[in-house]
């Protein structure tokens, strides 16, 4: 998908490349750090039910919408809006995406970061025979080091940089069909050994019954977000790797393939994390350290744990390379094609600019963890910006130009490649674009401002 220059635009080679490269960049933290952390702090099976509701009814069809105006422009968000609708504002979505992009860098690789550390520490063996307080005490002591954590960021931030530059699209598909595949098996290792642990039952409980008078406008306005954010959508992501998919390729499968495996991932790092949360006596609710103060203890209680935690965190931050290189290759391809500028500069000017904030980022986690805004830091405000209201804002502007501006010739030809194959969806996909999507959306909006009130 990378090396994109002269003349021909370059593409997925095959449908599995598509969906690896794609699935590759659902899936990663915001399954295995975010889903479980939010999940906690917003009470469970409730949550998990209202984000499986979102994820259908609002997920798919903008992932497809992003996909056809991708793949029908052949252009970044930008361009590509551009291109649909000439002297209209229907541009600054693009422009928003590439906001996003710097913001949602920012505090990801930050997380990034954080499991190359785990990574480090696993060979050094400093993390077997720790308990939760010992672990909770160790995360929080990283936080506050003076380097550590800056360090981890930018080399981070250097190696999803030379991904990028170098476009080696062949190994990445090549590690990644490997690489996936064996964070999945351990993770489902991690299920096992977690629900073996003596009070698992809680931990299940937790997860699959839902409470539902735990809904507030707040929970509901999460879910919303973690869906975006999981998917990928509302930014432009897919519609820069929707533009790099083949022609041939059907878009409504290769939604409901990624929809289902991201999907099936959060899901089971949260039955592999919720267990042994309750089971080792740690809190739901304990925020973004969650996974990295009980998966720890969980991993060293397997035979082998040492080698077992040092797999699992370099896979990790596997999965969450082929996530960043997804963000900073839309900020790049908007460089490259509105900007023209060479993709190796491009490149360059991004990751120092995404850096600058970056390191703001893991300081305010650290040093700078008293500067707040709103009872926030800036690792916080970051988060809840990009995840909460502009993916949101963004794919509610993406379902309604869509649903309403974009030719329903257009539409058509994309969704059955231009009459090749059959499909049954579009009605389903129109009724989802044109009403449900854009009004849930815009309800859960309405309802977190306080302005509607439902019960
Ligand atoms: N979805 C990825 C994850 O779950 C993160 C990610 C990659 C992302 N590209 C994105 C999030 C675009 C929002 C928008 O880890």
């Amino acid at each position: 998908m990378s090396e994109k220059n002269s003349g021909q635009r370059d593409s997925f080679s095959t449908n599995f490349g598509a969906i690896a490269a794609i699935a590759g960049s659902a899936i990663g933290l915001g399954n295995i750090w975010r889903f479980p952390y939010v999940t906690g702090e917003n009470g469970g099976g409730a949550f998990l039910f209202i984000y499986l509701i979102f994820i259908v009814s609002i997920g798919v069809p903008v992932m497809i919408s992003e996909f056809i105006i991708g793949r029908s422009t052949q252009r970044n968000p930008y361009g590509a809006f551009r291109l649909l609708a000439p002297g209209k504002p229907w541009f600054l979505i693009g422009l928003m995406g590439v906001l996003a992009a710097f913001f949602i860098l920012s505090f990801y690789t930050t997380v990034a970061g954080w499991t190359l550390e785990y990574f480090y520490q696993s060979v050094t063996g400093n993390l077997g025979g720790k308990g939760h307080d010992e672990l909770t005490a160790m995360f929080s002591s990283f936080l506050d080091h003076p380097f550590r954590p800056y360090l981890w960021f930018l080399i981070f931030m250097g190696l999803t940089a030379l991904i990028i530059i170098s476009g080696v699209k062949n190994g990445i598909e090549r590690y990644t069909k490997l690489l996936m595949p064996l964070l999945f098996i351990l993770l489902l290792l991690l299920v096992i050994r977690s629900l073996t642990l003596k009070g698992a039952g809680e931990g299940l409980k937790f997860l699959f019954r839902p409470d539902f008078s735990k809904i507030t406008p707040k929970v509901i306005l999460e879910a919303l977000g973690q869906g975006f954010f999981s998917l990928s959508i509302g930014m432009g992501t897919l519609i820069t790797y929707g533009s790099y998919i083949r022609k041939k390729d059907n878009l409504t499968r290769i939604a409901s393939y990624v929809v289902f495996s991201d999907t099936l991932v959060a899901v089971i790092a949260g039955v592999a994390i919720f267990p042994a949360v309750f089971a080792l006596g740690g809190s739901a609710a304990s925020g973004e350290g969650l996974m990295f103060v009980v998966l720890p203890e969980v991993l060293h209680k397997l035979p082998f744990g040492n080698i077992f935690s040092l797999l699992f965190f370099i896979l990790l931050a596997v999965a969450a390379i082929t996530s960043t290189i997804s963000v900073l290759e839309v900020i790049v391809a908007f460089l490259v094609e509105e900007k023209n500028m060479p993709r190796k500069k491009a490149t360059v000017i991004a990751t120092v600019s995404v850096s600058i904030l970056g390191l703001l980022t893991v300081a305010s986690l650290g040093s700078l963890k008293d500067f707040t805004i709103l009872g926030k830091n800036i690792f916080g405000i970051l988060e809840y910006l990009t995840a909460n209201i502009m993916l949101p804002l963004g794919g509610l502007f993406i379902v309604i130009f869509t649903g309403w501006f974009l030719s329903r010739a257009i539409l058509k030809s994309e969704m059955t490649n231009n009459g090749e194959i059959k499909t049954r969806y579009l009605p389903v996909y129109l009724v989802l674009v044109r009403y449900l999507a854009p009004v849930a959306i815009a309800c859960v909006f309405l309802y977190s401002l306080g302005i509607l009130k439902f019960w």
